[in-house]
């Protein structure tokens, strides 16, 4: 029986591993990483990252057939398959930067698999990395690989947080792509037999190693796509009086476009989408495709555009300045149901609030205040840099935030609630209260589309809800793209 070790504890690699610890009993499934705290997060009650159903997961196989070890050299060089699903951030300078994917964390992984390795190994790519990846880290190997023998394997991974055990043990499709050889194709079995053991076979695809690569790529610029789509026609909807949720309705009916991942929102977030497209772009450049490139590169301003569009909506309609308003945020996260930060639209609003000299009050069941000051104190791209790595920032405490506890707690004398993250909670909440405590005009800038307009302008709000009809406050108050 192969013996796993995943190089990586992070939101693909922890969860990934410990749905495969779980579906296959008799495999010995070790994570590594070079992070103590994360490892010893893993090793305790209280998980690294938030993730719905996760905690039942690893309590069943921790222990068992399921490790997390901080003793990275020594599990990689005992096992037979080497997931690595460390960060494949964009990078932050020389050439590049900004756009390409920084394979600094990849490329030493490689190099410590292969001072380490004494048998022969499957070096799996869980990572989101760059079409040829495989190619270079075949090169390492083989100049550094004293005769083991190594085939690479793409297995790019689908899952999307706050539901990832879900996708896990149900994914639309597991892809694993590798070399046409006999050898390419016997390690390709072995992987398709890990996961053969709880996902049908027909929804795991065996492609060549590029295809695989590039199918990663492809398949999140086609999501953020979608969504900069929708939130193109929700800027058209609140100009001519049109619903977008109406229109969304409309054009998902149609079998060939389907009613998922059409809601509009104040812009996509996340580790995953700004960086693959910006990736994909930087390939394209690189391989003299400018117009492709160009393409692609929209999805991103679309996104960038609905951000400054929402900011400039609250601004506008609090008379053209919101300079020492109190502004309450609900909402941190990149998305409900995680704790996930990174590339969040939250950070790009409160950034455009407080460079209009708004405080800022924010709450989110799931973010701590440190990280709310650090997210807001760090250099774009930093964020998906492990943090033990990363030269310490500015504190950011001198920025007129708060982080509080409780949704009413932030309300309290402010002028506006923003609502940037679609926490189940945030729908139920007692909007009245809220009122009652807050400055008037009180006003609602809904970013999720959550809450009912009407019943909020029934209780006396003024409200705004992303690509719905306006009312006449907003009306009267253009917001300047
Ligand atoms: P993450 O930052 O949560 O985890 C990566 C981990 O790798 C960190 O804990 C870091 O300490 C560790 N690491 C870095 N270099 C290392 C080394 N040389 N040796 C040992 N450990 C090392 O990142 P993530 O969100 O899990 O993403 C990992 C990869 O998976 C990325 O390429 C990402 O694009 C891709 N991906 C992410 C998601 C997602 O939803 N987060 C989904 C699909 C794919
Ligand atoms: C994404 C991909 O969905 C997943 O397949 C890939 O493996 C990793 O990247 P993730 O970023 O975790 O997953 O979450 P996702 O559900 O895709 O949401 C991304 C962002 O888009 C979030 O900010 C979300 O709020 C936003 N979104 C999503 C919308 O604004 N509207 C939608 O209709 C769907």
């Amino acid at each position: 029986m192969v013996k796993i070790c995943c190089i990586g504890a992070g939101y693909v690699g922890g969860p990934t591993m410990a749905v495969i610890a779980l579906k296959c009993p008799d495999v010995e499934v070790v994570v590594v990483d070079i992070s103590e705290a994360r490892i010893a997060g893993w090793n305790s009650d209280r998980l690294p990252i938030y993730e719905p159903g996760l905690d039942d997961v690893v309590k069943r196989c921790r222990g068992r057939n399921l490790f997390f070890s901080t003793d990275v050299e020594r599990y990689v060089g005992e096992a037979d398959v080497v997931f690595v699903s460390v960060n494949t951030p964009t990078k932050t300078r020389g050439l590049g930067a900004g756009k390409a994917a920084d394979l600094t964390y990849w490329e030493s992984a490689a190099r410590m698999i292969a001072d380490v390795s004494r048998s022969d190994k499957i070096v799996v790519e869980k990572s989101t990395v760059p079409v040829k990846t495989a190619e270079a880290i075949e090169k390492i190997l083989a100049h550094n690989g004293r005769g083991v023998r190594y085939q690479i394997l793409s297995n790019p991974e689908f899952l999307a947080e706050g539901t990832a055990v879900r996708d896990l043990f149900a994914p639309d499709r597991v892809l694993i792509g590798g070399r046409e050889t006999p050898e390419g194709q016997a390690a390709v079995k072995v992987l398709k037999g890990v996961y053969a053991r709880w996902v049908p076979e027909d929804r795991i695809i065996t492609t060549n190693l590029w295809s695989a690569e590039l199918s990663k790529l492809a398949a999140n610029a086609f999501l953020a796509q979608r969504i900069s789509s929708v939130n193109a026609i929700s800027a058209l909807c609140e100009a001519t009086g049109a619903d977008v949720a109406e229109v969304a309705c409309s054009i998902g009916k149609d079998s060939r476009i389907g009613p998922r991942f059409l809601s509009a929102s104040v812009g996509f977030g996340g580790s995953c989408f700004q960086k693959d497209i910006l990736n994909l772009v930087y390939i394209c450049e690189c391989y003299g495709l400018p117009e492709v490139a160009e393409y692609w590169r929209q999805v991103i301003g679309i996104n960038d555009y609905q951000k400054s569009r929402f900011v400039n909506r609250v601004v506008s309609s609090m008379f053209n300045t919101v300079a020492g308003k109190k502004v309450a945020v609900l909402g941190f996260a990149f998305k409900k149901d995680t704790g996930d930060t990174r590339e969040t639209p939250a950070i790009d609003v409160c950034r455009g609030l407080l460079g209009d000299k708004a405080v800022v009050s924010i709450y989110d069941p799931q973010v701590t205040e440190e990280q709310v000051r650090r997210d807001l104190a760090m250099r774009k791209f930093d964020w998906d840099h492990p943090r033990h790595l990363q030269p310490v920032g500015e504190p950011g405490d001198q920025q007129p935030v708060a982080v509080t506890t409780d949704a009413y707690e932030a309300a309290r004398d402010a002028h506006a609630v923003c609502i940037l993250t679609e926490w189940e909670d945030f729908r139920s909440l007692d909007y009245r209260r809220m009122y009652d405590v807050m400055q008037k005009p009180a006003f609602v800038f809904d970013g999720r589309n959550i809450v009912d307009p009407e019943k909020l302008r029934d209780i006396g709000f003024i409200v705004y809800a992303i690509g719905k009809p306006l009312d006449q406050w907003l009306k009267d108050m253009p917001a300047v793209a």
